[in-house]
């Protein structure tokens, strides 16, 4: 790789052992961070953190418990140095009736999705805010900016992932911190499967607005372009929700 837009930098992933978490701390690692790799499956993340190799490491974290992520964050600061660079990717989701989807399945998607971007974002500022630096990029999705059928707690969560990114950097720009969003569409990861399901008595065809003419997009490229927002070269972008789901938005 030509660039090394992270040499000398410490960057936190979460949801580091699978899918575009996983290739972020990839990306990240290869333009020359050392990777902090967060994820409540543990050994997934260690298997990240062992690819990446040199002194990237792994910690166990459920993003929707503060206590757990403050404690893993402040962990990897102690043991990396203060975090450069966050990316929030722990992400769940399912497609379901909305009317009768049990309310602790609303609640799981909301906790993980939303209020552990917030929490993960909380533990992060931080220290950021100390060093008077950094740059956060949060993972929202196509379903944070339009509507989905079976999918009220991902848009939901997701929607709010998109004004909590404008909120944050509202809040922290002037302290030299950066909060730019990235909205993907579909992406072919392990997540993808949760979504194959159909709820009973549902229409496909709801579902054809979601469906780029590009299909799927491949976890690397949009590392890449997490990458470019998270790095110095993203300097002018600030409270940014970028696209990139095959034209499904447009
Ligand atoms: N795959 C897609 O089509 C798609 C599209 C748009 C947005 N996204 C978003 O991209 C992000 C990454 O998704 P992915 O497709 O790589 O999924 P994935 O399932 O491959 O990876 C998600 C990772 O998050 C981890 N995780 C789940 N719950 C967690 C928790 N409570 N605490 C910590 N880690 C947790 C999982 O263990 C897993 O390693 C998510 O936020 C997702 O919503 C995905």
């Amino acid at each position: 790789m030509a660039e090394r837009r992270f040499e000398g930098k410490v960057a936190i992933v979460t949801g580091a052992g699978s899918g575009l978490g996983r290739a972020t701390s990839l990306r990240l690692a290869a333009e020359g961070a050392t990777v902090a790799c967060l994820d409540v499956d543990a050994d997934a993340a260690g298997k990240t953190a062992v690819e990446i190799g040199g002194r990237s490491r792994a910690w166990g974290a459920d993003v929707s418990d503060p206590a757990s992520v403050r404690s893993a964050v402040d962990a990897a600061a102690e043991a990396l140095g203060t975090p450069d660079v966050l990316v929030s990717c722990a992400g769940i989701g399912r497609f379901a009736n909305s009317h009768e989807m049990p309310p602790e399945d609303w609640k799981r998607i909301v906790d993980v999705n939303l209020n552990g971007t917030f929490f993960v974002c909380q533990a992060v500022l931080r220290h950021m805010v100390a060093a008077g630096r950094g740059s956060i990029v949060t993972i929202a999705s196509n379903a944070g900016l339009m509507g989905q059928a079976y999918s009220a707690a991902y848009c939901a969560s997701k929607g709010g992932v998109v004004n909590l990114t404008r909120a944050l950097c509202d809040e922290y720009v002037d302290r030299g911190i950066r909060v730019n969003c990235v909205a993907p569409g579909g992406i072919a990861t392990p997540l993808q499967k949760a979504f194959y399901a159909l709820p009973e008595g549902a229409d496909p065809n709801k579902l054809g607005k979601v469906r780029s003419p590009f299909g799927n997009s491949t976890p690397e490229e949009i590392a890449a372009l997490v990458a470019f927002v998270a790095s110095d070269q993203g300097r002018y972008m600030a409270g940014s929700i970028v696209s990139i789901d095959g034209g499904i938005t447009t």
